[in-house]
């Protein structure tokens, strides 16, 4: 990004200081983010945020400074400095707008930059996970009181099963018939796991468990930590829309709890880590049991499975539609994704029936 236009974009803000230098904070996988110093105290935050894949930028912003906003009044009892680090904090443009909307037709926002934090691509022990569970359950429980029906649904159908399964049909009809052979396990799989990866949406859409407020890419990446490894803040909330508990708390499941990365093509090394599962778990349900129903919490265990499941059938549907999606380094790449989290969800299965794990004897 040219230097002289990062500049003009940032002025375009209420900050009242000046822009000394940038740097690229190269973590995030969507959008393009860059740390901004200044003359004055605090740093900023200055993300172009991708339209490609969000396709209202406006309705977006509108989601998470709402949020925020609501976030704050919540925990308006800490003490300032600590409320700064456990909040994301928008700054207006002069337009008044939450965003700056450039030349190119790119969008811009601006936060403050959280001082002393650090983030993780992977958990490597449980405290991590625990701490991680701690910020994603609050999030929930804090935001438990805000009507999401106000919020824009920022990607349509996001987590709809029946969507991805209808996307996955188109996909059988469309298939070159060496992948459809190569698959043929994969999508047996599929088949089989149908009726069980509705359930949670059956119960969605029947009203037996609740939308509400949800962060829809809770992976660790997006939990801000300090340099003890203690939770701050909940970050990246541009997927914020209404959803259902599952939704979130599956999604970190799948993410923190693999022994390998999704790209992992031995199976040997994919195992669910049952440990993680239960410090995420332990951490998540102290912030927000007292907000979830019985269902909501019986269904947690098959909401990691759903999760697992949906990335699969993504992947697998990509697969047979000749890599038109997900980005990939070879042919097959994303079969062996697929693959990889049909194993995953093997090995939950197998470690929750042998162990007899029940979620609320954690
Ligand atoms: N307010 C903030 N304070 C400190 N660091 C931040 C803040 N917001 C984002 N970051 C850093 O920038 C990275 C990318 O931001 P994120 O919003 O997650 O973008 P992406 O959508 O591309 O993943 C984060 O992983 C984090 O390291
Ligand atoms: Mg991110």
């Amino acid at each position: 990004m040219e230097l002289e236009h990062l500049k003009k974009v940032f002025n375009q803000f209420n900050h009242s200081t000046n822009f000394l230098n940038h740097k690229e904070l190269v973590s995030g996988h969507i959008n393009d983010t860059y740390l901004i110093e200044t003359s004055g105290d605090s740093k900023f935050v200055l993300q172009r945020i991708n339209h490609l894949v969000f396709k209202d930028v406006p309705g977006l912003v509108t989601n998470k400074v709402n949020v925020s906003k609501h976030l704050l009044t919540k925990l308006k009892h800490l003490p300032k400095n600590e409320l700064k680090r456990r909040v994301l904090s928008f700054v207006p443009a002069k337009n008044g707008d939450y965003y700056y909307n450039d030349i190119n037709g790119n969008y811009w926002n601006l936060m403050v930059f959280i001082e002393d934090s650090v983030t993780f691509e992977t958990v490597k022990n449980e405290e991590v996970a625990y701490e991680g569970g701690k910020l994603f359950g609050r999030f929930l429980n804090l935001t438990s009181d805000f009507d999401a029906s106000k919020l824009t649904e920022v990607i349509p159908k996001f987590h709809d099963m029946s969507f991805r399964f209808s996307q996955f049909e188109e996909s059988l009809k469309v298939a070159t018939k060496e992948r459809l052979t190569k698959a043929k396990d994969l999508i047996e799989k599929v088949h089989h796991l149908k009726e069980e990866m509705h359930i949670i949406q059956r119960l969605k859409e029947s009203g037996e468990i609740q939308l509400r407020v949800t962060h829809n890419d809770t992976k660790i990446s997006n939990a801000l930590f300090d340099k003890n490894n203690k939770g701050l803040c909940v970050i990246d909330t541009d997927t914020v829309m209404p959803g259902v508990v599952h939704y979130d708390f599956g999604d970190a499941i799948r993410t923190i709890c693999n022994t390998a990365s999704e790209d992992e093509k031995n199976l040997e090394l994919v195992n669910f880590n049952l440990d993680l599962y239960k410090a995420y778990t332990k951490g998540f349900l102290e912030e927000v049991e007292s907000a979830l129903t019985p269902t909501e919490i019986k269904y947690l265990p098959l909401a990691a499975k759903t999760m697992i499941f949906i990335m699969a059938i993504r992947f697998l549907t990509d697969y047979l539609n000749g890599n038109i999606y997900y980005k990939v380094a070879y042919p097959e790449h994303n079969f062996d994704r697929a693959k990889n989290q049909l194993k995953l969800i093997e090995s939950f299965e197998k470690q929750f029936t042998e162990t007899e794990v029940k979620i609320n004897k954690l």
